[in-house]
């Protein structure tokens, strides 16, 4: 059970959200979980198919538009409809639809080892013609351009024939919803239709942007039982294929549609299109399945997740797992949006979610693709150190707080370009990933560049007083309270960027001299520069609170009022839905983990009693209005010892999709809340961290679990972790020994040996 989700409800309202939970992708394209045959008469669906990154570039309109405010924006444009298949059954042709006749037996499943979701249904017409119809379809994690889709009819009673009509549509647009600003509110339709028409048996479209010119293409092509007639139609925007059966025997029918983008496949791309369609054809469903399944074992071996008897929670962290797989973009052009290629809701942009949410899950589970994620920020550092200048600093590269293409996307400035410690997280997510690999090369082909620039920005916004470092006028993560002075989340991770990018620099010299003097020549460094950031570091200001032992949110954060939260009825959250932004600003609230956050990223910067009280304090203001937070709280719990604590915020976390807690997994997942079940157990229940030079444990065993387990790779090794009743077992499955430390103390792992020890339970 635990290995695939299911549904049977038909309600217009649930099949809204289980558009996005069955949803397919694989990094490269996504596909909403839309009906083939639609639903019915104007029952509301948001029908969408995505390739990661191909967007468009749309202005940005503004009442009072000021100095350096980005006038465009890129968003990421629903393509080409491939999903579209109605079946006429008998010679009165009736459509077989969900919403008409008798439903005799539904249900819909998604399949977490196989990578495919199916529909089972068994349908009586309003005439009484009687059928069952069995819907397959995956996005193939091996060929990163095909949809496929697989019908299979068995007439049960049916007079007369059946016919098929597949679509290929390219009249399609964008979703927008006015009052919402986490979606899109204008510019829907923004493709059209440049080539069409049929080749050897392969339908196709090809459709441009309207600015961006971008070009996406989709070949369709079938296989099918024997029919009695077929043809292709060619209209204005749209090839439609017909085909009739005799109904006496059962019918399979497979759609092979393969997408390709000017972005990845050049110029060529439709005719590359055609080809693969052709070649895939050689293929059967039956095959492309097993190869599907293939890669997803080899996958689950490192990914999943075990927990040994609580189903509900089993069932929402695969589901969550899964979905990162196919959200994840595997080239240099594309990242992990907020909403994955699930939905269009933050319009496909990527955030700060990625380095501090998502890619700590394949960091330790798959770290080439985590790997690949970091070489998306590197490809994009030219248009960082651009927005810099923008903003008046001379040197360093400030990355866009969400973008696509590499330019800054937010038009709301205070929780948009202000939240400049998204520099710092994509240094510190380098960082991590220098310790968790030791890969040198990776270091001098890349991180160092990124933590040299990103240490400049510092340099640049910051300045020195009385000896001290300070930064003024920018947002942390907490998006109720804008462009403040000292916010400590950001000074601490600029803290750790200054610092490790000056001692990055000096391990590559020792590391491969060479390389060193190249990048000081590259990037018209010096060693005076690299002290300066040193410097720095060890200067930073992180405001304490001597009163109170915590470490304010900010400099003027514990002087404002506490928000009315006993006057604030349930409905009037999100509060950013209800209230004027300032109203929310002048009040000691938040949308989520800031403070909190930066204690677990950075923990050794304070004593565990700072730690605690600091976070029983913002515990009482946070909303938890971002789906971002409750994961963080759960893992500070976790570590602080309120066990009921970290077990409740958890629960709130692992099925916040599947439960549709926020209220609008409609517009897609909340890909960042889904590492954070991931990270709420290996972070949280066991402990995990990553540190200068181990890998620290310290699990515990929430009271309602028996036993859980995972495996995590790190320095090339994988290591597995079972957490039970009666103590910890540590195994190093695959690689050279090499010790970690447990509970604070160094223990030696010998190849394919386990190390067991008690729990400790505080
Ligand atoms: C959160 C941000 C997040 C964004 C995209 C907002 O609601 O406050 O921290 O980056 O959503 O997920």
């Amino acid at each position: 059970m635990t290995w695939s989700i299911n549904h049977t409800s038909l309600a217009e309202a649930d099949l809204l959200n289980q558009e996005s939970i069955y949803a397919l992708g694989n990094g490269y394209l996504g596909v909403r979980g839309n009906f083939e045959e639609g639903y019915s008469g104007n029952m509301k669906t948001i029908r969408g198919s995505y390739i990661n990154a191909f967007h468009d570039v749309i202005n940005i309109p503004y009442g009072e538009k000021l100095y350096g405010f980005p006038s465009t924006q890129q968003k990421l444009v629903n393509i080409m409809d491939a999903q579209g298949i109605d079946i006429y059954v008998g010679d009165a042709r009736e459509h077989f639809n969900l919403f008409t006749g008798e439903v005799i037996s539904y249900k819909r499943e998604l399949k977490l080892k196989e990578g495919i979701s199916e529909r089972f249904i068994h349908w009586k017409s309003p005439s009484g013609q009687e059928l069952k119809i069995t819907f397959r379809r995956l996005v193939s994690f091996t060929v990163r351009e095909l949809l496929a889709i697989h019908i299979l009819i068995e007439p049960i009673a049916v007079q007369g024939t059946i016919a098929i009509e597949s679509h290929l549509n390219g009249d399609v647009e964008n979703y927008t919803a006015v009052n919402d600003p986490r979606v899109a509110s204008g510019h829907a339709k923004l493709l059209t239709t440049k080539a069409i028409g049929t080749e050897s048996g392969i339908g196709f479209v090809r459709n441009e942007t309207l600015a961006s010119k971008l070009s996406v293409n989709c070949a369709t092509t079938y296989s099918h039982s024997e029919a009695l007639e077929n043809e292709h139609i060619v209209l204005t925007e749209q090839v439609k294929y017909r085909t009739v059966f005799a109904a006496a025997e059962p019918i399979t029918f497979t759609k092979w549609n393969v997408f390709t983008d000017t972005l990845r496949h050049g110029e060529q791309s439709l005719v590359i299109a055609k080809q693969k369609a052709s070649e895939l054809t050689a293929l059967s469903f039956a095959q492309i399945m097993e190869q599907q399944q293939q890669y997803l074992a080899d996958f689950w071996l490192r990914s999943d997740i075990v927990i040994s008897n609580d189903d509900e929670l089993q069932e929402g962290i695969r589901f969550n797992v899964f979905q990162l797989l196919q959200s994840a973009g595997r080239d240099e052009y594309s990242n992990i949006a907020a909403k994955g290629l699930s939905g269009e809701g933050y319009e496909g942009h990527y955030f700060w979610d990625t380095e501090i949410y998502m890619l700590p899950v394949f960091l330790l589970t798959q770290p080439d693709i985590a790997r690949g994620l970091l070489i998306y920020r590197h490809h994009i550092l030219p248009f960082a150190k651009q927005r810099a200048r923008e903003m008046g600093h001379k040197k360093g590269a400030l990355y866009p707080w969400r973008t696509i293409a590499g330019t800054e996307c937010s038009s709301f400035f205070p929780s948009g370009t202000a939240q400049y410690h998204i520099s710092a997280d994509i240094a510190y997510s380098y960082i991590q990933y220098f310790m968790a690999t030791e890969d040198y090369d990776f270091l001098a082909g890349y991180g160092c560049e990124v933590l040299a620039e990103t240490a400049r920005l510092w340099i640049e916004v910051g300045h020195e007083r009385d000896g001290r470092f300070y930064i003024d006028e920018v947002t942390g993560p907490d998006e109720y309270t804008c462009c403040v002075n000292n916010n400590y989340y950001t000074n601490v991770m600029a803290k750790h960027n200054l610092a490790w990018a000056a001692k990055t620099l000096k391990l590559l010299q020792a590391h491969n001299e060479q390389r060193y003097n190249e990048l000081l020549i590259q990037l018209e460094l010096s060693e005076d520069e690299i002290s300066v950031w040193a410097n720095a570091a060890q200067n930073m200001y992180l405001p304490y609170d001597a009163a109170l032992g915590i470490n304010p949110q900010d400099d003027s954060f514990l002087n404002k009022k506490v928000w009315d939260f006993e006057n604030t009825p349930k409905e009037k959250y999100p509060l950013l839905l209800h209230f004027h932004p300032l109203t929310i600003y002048r009040y000691q609230v938040c949308k989520q983990a800031d403070t909190v956050l930066a204690h677990f990223l950075l923990e050794d910067e304070q004593t565990e009693e700072t730690i605690k009280r600091s976070y029983d304090y913002y515990e009482q203001i946070t909303t938890h209005d971002s789906s971002l937070s409750t994961c963080i709280f759960s893992i500070m719990a976790s570590k602080i010892g309120y066990a009921d604590k970290a077990y409740h915020y958890f629960k709130e976390t692992a099925r916040l999709d599947l439960d549709n807690t926020h209220g609008n997994t409609k517009d897609g997942l909340h890909l960042a809340n889904m590492g954070g079940t991931w990270m709420a157990i290996v972070f949280g229940f066991a402990g995990v961290r990553i540190k200068p030079d181990t890998l620290s444990l310290a699990p515990k065993l929430p009271a309602d679990w028996d036993q859980y387990q995972f495996k995590l790779q790190y320095k090339g090794r994988s290591i597995e972790m079972v957490v039970s009743k009666s103590g910890i077992e540590l195994t190093l499955a695959s690689g050279d020994s090499l010790s970690v430390t447990l509970f604070g103390k160094s223990i030696p792992l010998q190849p394919h040996e386990t190390y067991k020890a008690e729990l400790i339970q505080v």
